[in-house]
């Protein structure tokens, strides 16, 4: 397992180029398998969960191809139906095959993703939702058992809470269900949206996309998809707050500024000018950053996705910071690393209270999770002395080559093969 040896402080300056978005293209791997053919997604980033992705699609009979960012799906001879534990337990998105083999061929017995590192990730929205469309649904001895040899029918589903992975699920499935389908409380985030884009351009019948009701006329069949991946939001949104944390000046191209507002929002509240453009974002930081009261909240609200890397922020703000996940009121791994690098932060309930310190001293700290990776490899960046975070392949899942794009910025990074 890999570590990064980080030698702080410092101060990151200059460009970084944003690459596509892990949880949009994801969802767009999956819906390739509602189709005969060859989808073509392009914009797609180099991370492990891609290529973990890749694994499954193979297993399931597709043939895959990435190369320079573009990947082809040929679902020609795909007839597999199997998601196995093995793969599953490693990536929770894995489930994002649910919907697409119920629907493209009558059944599926994908695994049931466990927990994550900071706890509980139910699915039941996902099952109930494809119950709606006449699946058969049992779990038996950790597989989820799925099937509809009649084929699926309209249904009408609301969500509640709102989830990103249900919604996109069900979604995928309705494409092709006998019918007028109706989701209700749909998640919205940009994500969803290009995923019905993606479906509608393949010949699927969505009306109300980009808000929380969905109207879904079932078709036949879909075309294979044709479709780009949007900038990652919280990949930006993560250069952002490295730029706030080490006092420097970062230009973020190829990213939507649209898909920021709330992120902008909290770093300019700290104290951050951020200069935008059409697809480009400066943000330079302050002297010393404000403190701040930040609830996660689903899209366009704050995004818990930005929890981590913005706490991080806030441990050497003048004043207490107020940091509070509604989403998953126990994501908050980070926060005993935290503590290991000096940060003053405290937990009650669903919130964490943070303390600024004058200064954060390095330290070996342990990765946990995707993003409470980054948030320690922002803080690192930011300590006096040095910093090992350990189990860098949670990064690797959601990030390109972090620590080189880091050190184009100026960070004194480097990866050490454990
Ligand atoms: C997606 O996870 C993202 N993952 C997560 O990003 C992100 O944190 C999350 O959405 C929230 O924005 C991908 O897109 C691959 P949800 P998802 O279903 O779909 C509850 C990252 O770091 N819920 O929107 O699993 C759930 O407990 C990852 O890139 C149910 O109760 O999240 C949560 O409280 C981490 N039952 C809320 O809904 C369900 O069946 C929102 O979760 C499903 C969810």
């Amino acid at each position: 397992m890999d570590r990064f040896v980080i030698e702080g402080p410092c101060r990151l300056e200059g460009t970084v180029r944003v690459g596509g978005a892990k949880n949009a293209v994801l969802p767009l791997m999956a819906a390739a398998l509602l189709a005969r053919g060859e989808s073509i997604i392009e914009n797609v980033p180099d991370l492990r969960d891609v290529h973990t992705f890749i694994k499954l699609l193979e297993l399931l009979g597709a043939r895959c191809d990435l190369a320079g960012g573009t990947l082809r799906v040929d679902t020609a001879r795909a007839e597999g139906v199997e998601a196995p534990y093995d793969l599953v337990r490693t990536m929770r998105a894995s489930i994002y095959v649910l919907g697409p083999l119920l629907a493209a061929r009558g059944r599926a017995r994908v695994s049931l993703p466990g927990g994550c590192a900071w706890g509980p990730r139910p699915v039941n929205l996902h099952l109930e939702g494809l119950r709606q469309l006449g699946a058969e649904i049992d779990l038996e001895r950790g597989y989820i058992m799925a099937s509809a040899p009649q084929g699926l029918r309209a249904g009408r589903f609301r969500f509640e809470p709102s989830s990103v992975g249900a919604t996109a699920n069900v979604l995928m499935a309705a494409a092709l269900a006998d019918g007028t389908t109706e989701l209700l409380n749909c998640a919205i985030e940009p994500e969803v949206t290009v995923l019905a884009e993606a479906l509608r351009e393949a010949g699927a019948r969505i009306e109300g996309i980009g808000t929380n009701t969905l109207t879904v006329d079932g078709v036949p069949r879909l075309r294979p998809l044709r479709h780009a991946v949007i900038p990652d939001r919280i990949e930006a949104g993560t250069f952002m707050a490295a730029a706030a944390l080490t006092g420097g000046r970062i230009t973020l191209t190829g990213c939507r500024c649209a898909h920021l507002d709330a992120c902008i929002a909290v770093l300019k509240a700290m104290g951050c000018d951020v200069e935008t453009a059409e697809d480009a974002i400066t943000v330079a930081a302050p002297g010393r950053l404000a403190p701040v009261e930040v609830v996660t909240r689903p899209y366009p609200g704050f995004p818990t996705d930005m929890q981590a890397q913005i706490m991080a922020a806030t441990t050497l703000a003048a004043g207490t910071s107020f940091m509070t996940d509604t989403i998953y009121p126990d994501r908050f791994m980070h926060v005993a690393e935290l503590r290991r690098l000096g940060a003053d932060v405290r937990l009650d309930g669903a919130t964490a209270i943070v303390f600024g310190v004058e200064r954060l001293q390095g330290a070996p700290v342990m990765a946990t999770d995707l993003r409470a990776s980054a948030a320690l490899i922002l803080a690192g960046l930011a300590a006096h002395g040095e910093t090992i975070v350990r189990r860098v392949y949670h990064i690797d899942r959601g990030y390109e080559r972090i620590e080189r794009r880091l050190a184009q910025l100026g960070a004194r990074i480097r990866r050490v093969a454990e």
